[in-house]
């Protein structure tokens, strides 16, 4: 049995026509149920649902072999203990800095609200700039507005989360896709299947 990690959302919409090609089709659909195992077109394979953020975790301690995941939750998670054979290319977007509209520019000393601390202290760190990272789980944008921070570093796509809430982009951390990720003992032991699952997904990509 192939076990895959995905988030429900877009990750989960995006992935679902690469998984086709390789001959998987969930037969739940995660949006109307409550399953969290998903069985499959394919009986040797099988979904696990579950938080974007966790997907490192269950890949890492091979409760699922694969997972997809976006790279800003790599860079965070640090995922050194795992395979990324697959840049997929799909939920793409960039993690940057923000700014309330004509604040004045990030520099000397800083507070930054985000989501992801590691990330944000390593880039603030490379630019000898200190900051004092303030963890939150969402709504980063409000955090400017409120007092809460100088600054944010979080996902912008559209740019449309940040100009609704008065703010504006300023520096470009590093762009964003999703990428496959296998567990290295799995690897090893189920070789053939996620190999296969591999390359039939990279095939795919090159043809699409
Ligand atoms: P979460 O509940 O963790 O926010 P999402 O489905 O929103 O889950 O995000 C999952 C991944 O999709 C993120 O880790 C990121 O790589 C990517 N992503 C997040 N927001 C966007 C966006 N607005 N546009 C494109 N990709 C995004
Ligand atoms: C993500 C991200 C930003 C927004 C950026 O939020 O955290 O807030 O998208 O996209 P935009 O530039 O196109 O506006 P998401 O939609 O995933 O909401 P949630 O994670 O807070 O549920
Ligand atoms: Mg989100």
């Amino acid at each position: 049995m192939l076990t895959i990690a995905v988030s429900k959302g877009r990750i989960y919409d995006e992935a679902l026509p690469l998984l086709a090609a390789a001959g998987i089709t969930p037969i739940d659909d995660p949006q109307k149920s409550r399953k969290l195992i998903l069985r499959t077109s394919r009986d040797d394979v099988q979904l696990v649902i579950i938080r974007a953020t966790d997907v490192p975790t269950f890949v890492e301690y091979g409760a699922a072999d694969l997972g997809i995941a976006g790279k800003d939750v790599l860079l965070e998670h640090g995922a050194e203990s795992l395979y990324e054979p697959l840049d997929l290319g799909i939920a793409g977007c960039r993690l940057m800095t923000a700014a309330r509209v004509g604040s004045p520019a990030i520099s000397g000393r800083v507070r930054v609200a985000t989501k992801y601390v590691k990330t944000a202290q390593r880039y603030f760190a490379d630019l000898g700039i200190q900051a004092e990272i303030i963890k939150l789980y969402g709504s980063m944008e409000l955090a400017p507005l409120v007092g809460l921070a100088d600054c944010i570093v979080d996902l912008v796509d559209t740019g449309n989360t940040l100009k609704a809430n008065g703010l504006e982009a300023r520096d470009l951390i590093i762009n964003i896709t999703s990428r496959l990720v296998v567990n290295k003992a799995a690897m090893k032991i189920k070789h053939q299947a996620i190999q296969t699952l591999i390359d039939q997904i990279e095939h795919t990509l090159k043809h699409r």
